[in-house]
């Protein structure tokens, strides 16, 4: 055990994270992810914004029921209607924490807000006491701090102390801050303001200058005790700071950082994996922890000196942070009980005896074609099977013919609606061709708005998983689809796009449709 105190970390992936344009995740990804962090010891997990709509209310509570480990945090603007709504969404949590926050930098106050200084103060006491009647655990933000005025912060943070907040969170809204600058700007307000011992501070840091871990971690040496972060930096524009950077800085940097963490680092891989599988945002190759390339030795002076001894180039261990921790969980011989008890251990609810079969039954389809199956195999046919959406498209059958010297063609038989329909259409490459196949049936108006491909792990034979964001009219939706075959794949996501589209259970950028107060 150390003897330093530990450092809170915050992760808001579910909700900060999830304003990244087409970030969005159903209600059962949130559980999964809820679940991963879970496992991976995160103390407060921000599941969303209750009141921003009826879907990001359900998970919210259904994060509330499903982990029980971590403290779960719904956020609120400074208004009753919303901290009702958080609280209600809470209710079902072991330890709950409610959010709520108001904008204090001159320009959002005049602008955004049209209220006085004084008046911004009101709200934001009002709503401290009115939440702290609902729950225990209230944090209170004040956005847009990193261009507020010191003085400013300092009078409305010590009201908001007064009202009953617990942990007092400055966040760097736009990412203006500057590492020193923004440190000492921490430190001068835990010195100026007469009540700062009764509560946390905190720090939230965007990365549109690509300082929001820098800044965050400035901020813990001047006296910050919780930083809110996300997995793989995701977030609103340029991302915020990323957990697995500030979790191995603080671990790795022992002899600077004045705290811990309580953080299981092993999951930390795995994690930013099913992160990037649900919403399809790939992780770049070269990511600190979480890239492909972040732990390979390319030049032969590092090799050597890594075969000689590790630490000659190497600041940490891959194991460490769960590389290599892949385990063959399942093959081909495995039986129904084992494939069960994997998908209870890994948190994937497995519902009816009906859902376990139907997954069952495309495991051993993978299987054949896939002899080692792997934890992200499983994440990825669950996606796949488990969308809770009526198919109206479904994928009957696809040839698709390329060739060097030929145009690529794409012969697809689709069901709609119980009707077949069988169409060919050509296009500049294999992918191109089916999705113009799909589209001379569907013609649904849509715009194709990103398309990506991941191997869900190494060899040739691994899984190809492909996400589509297509736009109907402003309506973002993410379509999954994942096989060995990347066309097949391709087709699955395509289609799985369109009947998400058609059954409308999609969110668009949920929280974009909340107002300032
Ligand atoms: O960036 C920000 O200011 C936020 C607050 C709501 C905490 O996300
Ligand atoms: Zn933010």
């Amino acid at each position: 055990m150390s003897s330093k105190p530990q450092l809170i970390i915050f992760d808001t992936t579910m909700r900060d994270g999830e304003q990244s344009p087409g970030a969005s995740m159903t209600l059962e990804e949130k559980v999964r992810i809820g679940r991963a962090l879970e496992r991976m010891k995160v103390d407060v997990i921000e599941a969303g914004f209750a009141i921003a709509s009826q879907g990001d209310f359900e998970s919210v509570r259904a994060v509330a029921e499903a982990v029980k480990d971590s403290r779960i945090c719904s956020l609120s603007r400074a208004r009753a209607e919303d901290i009702d709504r958080a609280a209600e969404a809470l209710k079902p949590a072991n330890a709950s924490r409610i959010h709520t926050f108001i904008a204090t930098s001159p320009i959002h106050m005049k602008y955004k807000l049209r209220l006085e200084p004084d008046a911004v103060i009101e709200h934001a006491v009002r709503a401290v006491k009115y939440a702290r009647n609902l729950v225990e655990d209230v944090e209170f933000s004040c956005e847009d701090a990193g261009r507020s005025e010191v003085d400013f912060l300092c009078r409305i943070i010590e009201a908001a102390i007064d009202a009953g907040a617990r942990t007092i969170n400055i966040p760097d809204t736009v990412g203006y801050a500057i590492p020193g600058q923004f440190g000492e700007m921490i430190g001068q307000l835990i010195t100026r303001i007469p009540n700062a011992d009764k509560a946390i501070f905190s720090v939230h840091c965007h990365n549109d200058l690509g300082l929001a871990v820098s800044n965050s971690l400035a901020a813990v040496l001047n006296g910050a005790r919780q930083v809110e972060c996300t997995i793989n930096g995701l977030g609103e524009r340029a991302g915020n700071a990323a957990l697995e950077e500030i979790v191995m800085s603080i671990k790795t940097r022992s002899d600077l950082f004045p705290v811990t963490t309580g953080i299981y680092t092993p999951e930390i891989v795995p994690t930013s994996r099913l992160v990037s599988s649900v919403t399809g945002f790939p992780v770049q190759p070269n990511k600190a922890i979480v890239g492909a390339n972040a732990f390979a030795h390319e030049s032969g002076i590092h090799q050597d000196g890594v075969l000689k001894h590790r630490e000659t180039y190497e600041i940490m261990r891959a194991e460490d942070v769960g590389w290599n921790a892949n385990k063959m969980v399942l093959g081909k011989h495995s039986g129904r009980a084992a494939f069960r008890a994997r998908l209870e251990q890994l948190g994937i609810p497995v519902g009816s005896d009906n859902s376990l079969n139907q997954l069952f039954v495309r495991f051993k389809e993978l299987a054949d074609k896939k002899h080692e199956i792997f934890d992200e195999d499983l994440h990825a046919l669950v996606s796949d099977t488990q969308q809770d959406v009526e198919e109206n498209y479904k994928l009957v059958s696809l040839e698709v013919t390329s060739k060097t010297g030929t145009t690529p063609e794409a012969k697809l038989t689709l069901n709609v609606n119980g009707q077949e329909k069988p169409v060919t259409a050509t296009g500049s490459g294999p992918v191109d061709a089916t999705f113009r196949a799909i589209e001379a049936v569907a013609n649904s108006g849509t715009l194709l708005e990103l398309y990506s491909v991941n191997a869900i792990t190494s060899g040739t034979d691994s899984q190809g998983e492909v996400t589509v964001r297509l736009n109907q009219a402003g309506r973002i939706i993410n379509g999954h689809g994942a096989d060995t075959d990347i066309v097949i794949a391709s087709a699955k996501a395509y289609l799985n796009a369109l009947n998400l589209m058609r059954a409308n259970i999609e969110r668009v950028n949920p929280q974009g449709q909340v107002e300032g107060i």
